[in-house]
């Protein structure tokens, strides 16, 4: 395993619409678990493959499983899902309010309206069809990393985006 380098605004593969995951031979492994370290170093609650330079369906996500996060997302804190070819195939009609920030724009966050629940299909690092609903803090999560596969960045729907005062107020939530 390895951390990659996580690249930023400058970068124009950020902007690139992802080519879907054909193959999950070793070279697709690797990825995985390169971007798992790296999300997990950075640390991040998740991480789309354009993020590392790589144009592919593919992001990684996971919450926090520290007690407070346990209190509030039961059993989906630490709960790793590595997903190829996400795709919402349902969504709530109800939208709600939070601040992002991304780990490919450091300092800044801002306020965007998510789907309140999503439901996401795609497969597991081996191929494998999965499904996961998602609610709150997860299914936005869910939302921000699949926006990357098509070259979306929250800025571009933020509503307001903002430089926090303190570093590490940035650095707790960012996908
Ligand atoms: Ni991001």
């Amino acid at each position: 395993m390895a951390i990659r380098e996580i690249i930023r605004l400058d970068n124009p593969v950020l902007r690139k619409k992802a080519h879907r995951v054909t193959s999950f031979d070793k070279k697709f492994q690797q990825l995985v678990d390169d971007m798992v370290e790296t999300m997990l170093d950075a640390p991040g609650v998740g991480l789309a493959a354009p993020q590392v330079a790589v144009s592919q369906r593919l992001i990684v996500v996971r919450l926090p499983d520290d007690e407070d996060s346990r209190q509030e997302y039961g059993d989906e804190a630490g709960k790793l899902y590595v997903v190829a070819n996400p795709e919402i195939i349902k969504a709530s009609k109800e939208m709600v309010e939070g601040v992002e920030g991304c780990l490919s724009i450091p300092g800044y966050v801002g306020t965007v309206d998510r789907h309140e629940k999503v439901t996401v299909t795609g497969l597991d690092r081996h191929g494998k069809p999965l499904r996961v609903k998602a609610t709150g803090w997860l299914a936005r999560v869910f939302q921000h990393e699949i926006d990357h596969l098509d070259g979306r960045l929250y800025i571009d729907i933020a509503k307001e985006v903002w430089q926090p005062k303190a570093e590490d107020e940035a650095e707790e939530s960012q996908p």
